[in-house]
């Protein structure tokens, strides 16, 4: 649940006095992007890569920066502190703002909505991370700009929800055969003790884990490589890990019901999330007071 205060147009207020016109184009048309970062003891986790993909995702929707980095800055601080600091998940939505009326055709010079709220950072279970958890395959679903982090989840949600259904927690998506990532994650499998994951394109969310995790990678000497990965090498990989700002980084152990690899997080898996711990603090930004 979001924490008391919240960020909305320009001020701090609180959650129950927050205000959006049904005619705002982000709830008449989903016509809004979105960012979620971690926040860890108070400091913003990869935060210059989430507001660079912030800017390329409103690029994305024909719409300019929102903010420099410093009012960036400064709006997260006082977000975090205002609400007493410690571990956050932060959201950060930008809509195109509301109308006079509904009309596909944007017009020039609507203000843009700007939203920004914490809640407690989720924390993954020591269960988890010890043995990992369960997910299924399905179709990808979605448009043809999953590179553009859009609130119009729609489909991700019902794949989400499928995986649900299913008891597990998420659904890995499959387009023609090929791995693209998770309904809310990245994707990454363990060949011959590579790391592999999809190469960047329309297809999947430039994921700012996926990126911690090849920079750890490097820094680890594991060898990882950017291409395309069929459907059966997701399914006789040795180890399949999932990377989210919310979820951290998970080994899935069960696939559609089958064992992954020996069924337990992988040599890779546990030396990543050692290096993941540990550089928590180098890769976060003190936000002022
Ligand atoms: N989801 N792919 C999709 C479709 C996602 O929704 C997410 C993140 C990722 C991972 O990106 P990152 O490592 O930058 O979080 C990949 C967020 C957390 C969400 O929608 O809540």
């Amino acid at each position: 649940m979001p924490l008391p205060l919240v960020w909305l147009d320009g001020r701090l207020l609180p959650l129950s006095e927050a205000r959006i016109s049904p005619l705002d184009r982000g709830f008449l048309f989903g016509d809004a992007v979105y960012e979620v970062l971690p926040v860890y003891g108070g400091r913003a986790y990869r935060m210059d890569e989430h507001l660079e993909r912030l800017d390329r995702s409103l690029a994305g929707i024909r719409m300019p920066p929102v903010m420099e980095r410093a009012g960036w800055l400064s709006v997260f601080g006082s977000l975090v502190h205002g609400n007493g600091g410690g571990d956050l998940l932060l959201y950060v939505q930008v809509t195109r703002g509301v109308e006079p009326e509904r009309n596909h055709v944007p017009q020039p010079g609507t203000r843009p909505t700007v939203l920004a709220f914490v809640a407690p950072l989720p924390v993954v279970p020591a269960s988890t991370i010890e043995r990992g958890t369960a997910a299924i395959t399905a179709a990808d679903l979605r448009w043809s700009r999953c590179d553009i982090k859009a609130t119009s989840l729609l489909a991700n949600v019902l794949l989400r929800w499928q995986a649900a259904d299913a008891q597990t927690t998420e659904a890995i998506l499959l387009r023609d055969g090929w791995l693209t990532e998770g309904s809310s994650s990245s994707v990454h499998v363990v060949k011959a003790a590579r790391l592999l994951t999809p190469p960047q394109t329309h297809a999947i969310l430039p994921g700012t884990t996926r990126g911690v995790l090849f920079d750890l990678a490097g820094r680890e000497a594991i060898v990882s490589e950017r291409r395309p990965v069929a459907e059966a090498e997701l399914r006789s990989a040795e180890e399949i890990i999932i990377a989210s700002a919310g979820g951290g980084i998970r080994a899935v152990t069960k696939l559609d019901g089958k064992v992954v690899g020996t069924g337990s997080p992988g040599p890779v898996f546990r030396r990543l999330y050692a290096a993941f711990l540990a550089t928590r603090a180098e890769f976060s930004t003190e936000l002022p007071a």
